[in-house]
């Protein structure tokens, strides 16, 4: 029996998962002793909002480990996830550790299983934006040279990692798990109330989101942001769903927001598909939802330098 561990710490890791166990789920109904597939949640996001509401939307089980590391600088919060998952590896002995996208616990986990010699496989390998001042590229490129299977989401990502002197036999060109799962729930997602909810009129509003640290901790760029927000609120609903970074620093700055730019919680997976697919245009610093955009069809604009 082949052991596997998927590990998960924050929102865009989720639907990147989904897919994936679902399809353990199948293999796992028909031949149980095959192999068996456990989720490890590091905390990264813990928020309600932020975690639970996505596994209960994408229909995952509770994780099997939750090593509740919570928020911190780079090193502390990548730290302690080495610190915590060192246990669960050293406990489980898994065969396998499968990690996804570039957030701080991709990079932790993979250190740790790779000093340990337990295989990795990263799903969304290969991307890059040739910015090193973003916490995420750094993320990638150690995550992929740490990897024994390299999942891949478009063909720019073989080219980039070929270029990097990785061997060409760990690369699998398999297509993009976060689309598997748009692709899933966009039935339920038909089915959401959420336009009612905030009186949204379908392509007839912009949906807007924002994290990056370089457009949320800077306060001229984020002023420079709401001032031009509020401009086009002139002639749109805006309805923008405040992620926890850009919360505390909007709250410190306590500028003047138009009416008909509507702040909101986090939304769930199922509505923001469908505040997604219902809109004019999204305008986003997100690398998820600049491809669930393109795939929707949806106008985008891309809040930073490069992507
Ligand atoms: C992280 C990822 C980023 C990803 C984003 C998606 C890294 C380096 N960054 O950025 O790639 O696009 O997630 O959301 O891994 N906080 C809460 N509740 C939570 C989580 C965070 O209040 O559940 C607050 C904390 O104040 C925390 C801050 O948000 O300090 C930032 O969280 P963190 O996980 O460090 O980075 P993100 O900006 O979310």
């Amino acid at each position: 029996m082949k052991k596997i561990i998927s590990v998960v710490g924050a929102r865009p890791n989720f639907m990147k998962m989904a897919p994936i166990h679902k399809a353990f789920k199948k293999v796992i109904n028909s031949h149980s002793s095959l192999v068996t597939h456990l989720i490890c949640h590091t905390g990264q996001h813990y928020d309600e909002k932020m975690s639970k509401v996505f596994f209960d939307d994408l229909e995952l089980p509770k994780p099997d480990f939750y090593l509740g590391v919570g928020s911190g600088s780079h090193a502390e919060q990548t730290a302690k996830v080495m610190i915590e998952f060192e246990k669960v590896l050293m406990q489980e002995k898994p065969d396998l550790i499968i990690v996804y996208g570039d957030v701080n616990s991709t990079v932790a986990c993979s250190l740790v299983a790779a000093k340990i010699g337990v295989k990795i496989a990263h799903v969304e390998s290969g991307l890059r934006s040739f910015d090193r001042t973003m916490p995420e590229e750094i993320n990638r490129i150690v995550t992929d040279h740490l990897s024994d299977y390299l999942f891949v989401t478009e063909k720019s990502g073989i080219e980039n990692l070929k270029r990097e002197g990785i061997s060409e036999d760990k690369i699998f060109f398999v297509g993009n798990t976060m689309i598997d799962s748009l692709v899933h729930y966009l039935p339920k997602a038909e089915k959401s109330d959420v336009l009612k909810t905030y009186n949204l009129q379908p392509t007839n509003y912009i949906l807007i989101t924002l994290h990056r640290p370089s457009n949320v901790d800077d306060i001229e760029n984020l002023k420079q942001i709401i001032n031009l927000l509020n401009k086009l609120a002139e002639k749109r609903k805006i309805i923008f769903p405040v992620h926890p970074r850009t919360k505390s620093m909007l709250a410190y700055l306590n500028l003047n927001l138009s009416l008909n730019l509507m702040l909101t919680d986090p939304i769930g997976y199922i509505d923001f598909l469908a505040l997604m697919k219902n809109s004019e245009l999204v305008i986003t610093d997100s690398e998820g939802i600049q491809e669930e955009t393109t795939y929707l069809g949806v106008q985008c604009i891309t809040v930073r330098d490069n992507t």
